[in-house]
């Protein structure tokens, strides 16, 4: 990856009946990098992809591609190819001359073309194939099809429009390893589509993470799932408790209502925030080891961990443990300050990061005001 921009997206607005699905969107995407936009379905990545491939013309806003304007160029025209979803092959030719079509089109003298075809066949792993009509391939080979046709023309950029959706999940693991590395051999711009997330932080430098046509981080995989910006994002790249909490002063939340140590800073006295905590990053100790402490509501048996749904005071926390935990057992729940992170509030608050609903006890418990002695009287309640 070189620091040149290959893409600049600015301001781009898309309307469809009166309707923006695009909300100008900003976008800046690196020579070789491999950016991933991800996003529930309808909040915009294929308009987004087909306006760098110039399919979609923007009804505001600029493309750029090195550094020249390219809005109203001809897709044809723009060093980007695309593998869509679907790989739109052609069924009547074999794989040699699906692979070789653009290279024909474009004239490339026959001696240059067989080398080029061999090339983008070994790297793709479908030697031997060269002869097999297009419908007695599987998925993933016909997917590597559609890899080799895209990269034999030598694009800057390649548009990835979901390309693994149809893959089972095993061929879709194996093939996440080989794009990234023909990615990497080619030095080509990738830019993927999927709304899977563990595709997205497996596969990416960038990871763009869209919602109803607006872009709501940009960062790396690590970023993404450390620093997520808002309960939308907190809430689609894995699994999160998210809480109610009150920022009392840097370094210091309220949540739950304990006031817990935390390494975020920066907000205002009181400020109302939401506060993510990773069910992988929760310790299971005893009940008296730590004020938070509930009774387990189920167990799941994931192979690597259990995964528990643990009842406190009426929120119902997810935690990720190794440590054997039973459904009725009461446990402590203990939280480091590095394991919480704190988000502003957004219109995402309250939407997301419950594993039950949001009671009425949890926003009393997380009002600043509120006295310990007033917790005895809540628990009292609770007990007859
Ligand atoms: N040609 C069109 N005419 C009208 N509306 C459209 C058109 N193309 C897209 N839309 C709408 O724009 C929004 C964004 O669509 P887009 O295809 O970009 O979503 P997406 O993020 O790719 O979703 P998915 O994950 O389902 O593929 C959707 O609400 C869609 O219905
Ligand atoms: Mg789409």
């Amino acid at each position: 990856m070189t620091e040149k921009n290959i893409i600049d997206l600015k301001n781009i607005v898309v309307e469809y009946d009166g309707e923006q699905v695009l909300k100008g969107i900003d976008l800046s995407i690196k020579d070789g990098e491999f950016v991933t936009l991800l996003g529930p379905s309808g909040c915009g990545k294929t308009t987004t992809l087909r306006i760098v491939g110039g399919f979609v013309e923007p009804d505001s806003g600029d493309v750029f591609f090195d550094g020249k304007r390219i809005n109203g160029l001809q897709p044809y025209k723009r060093q980007v190819s695309t593998i869509f979803q679907r790989y739109a092959l052609f069924p009547h030719l074999n794989v040699y001359e699906n692979i070789a079509f653009g290279l024909r089109v474009n004239k490339v003298p026959e001696k240059e073309l067989q080398q080029r075809v061999r090339d983008a066949v070994e790297l793709v792993g479908l030697r031997g194939f060269e002869k097999r009509k297009i419908d007695t391939l599987s998925g993933g080979q016909q997917q590597r099809v559609a890899i080799a046709r895209s990269i034999v023309t030598r694009p800057k950029v390649l548009l990835l429009d979901e390309p693994l959706a149809a893959l089972d999940l095993k061929l879709r693991k194996d093939m996440q390893v080989e794009l990234k590395s023909i990615q990497q051999s080619l030095g080509i711009t990738f830019l993927f589509v999927t709304h899977d997330q563990e595709e997205a932080l497996s596969m990416s430098d960038t990871v763009v993470v869209m919602d109803k046509g607006v872009i709501q981080q940009i960062g790396t995989p690590q970023d993404i799932y450390n620093e997520p910006v808002n309960a939308f994002v907190a809430d689609f790249i894995g699994e999160s408790n998210i809480v109610d909490g009150v920022m009392l002063k840097d370094n210091l939340v309220r949540f739950a209502g304990q006031s817990i140590a935390c390494v975020d800073k920066g907000f205002g006295k009181n400020e109302p925030v939401d506060v993510v905590i990773r069910p992988e990053d929760i310790d299971v100790v005893r009940p008296d080891e730590s004020p938070l402490h509930g009774l387990v509501d189920s167990v799941t048996f994931k192979g690597v961990h259990y995964e528990a749904i643990v009842d406190v005071d009426g929120f119902k926390w997810m935690i990720q443990t190794t440590d054997v935990v039973r459904a009725g057992e009461e446990i402590g729940i203990l939280l480091n300050p590095d394991d919480i992170h704190v988000m502003k509030k957004s219109e995402y608050s309250g939407k997301f990061g419950d594993y039950s609903t949001f009671s009425e006890e949890m926003d009393l418990l997380s009002d600043p005001n509120y006295q310990e002695d007033a917790e005895e009287s809540v628990a009292a309640e609770a007990e007859e």
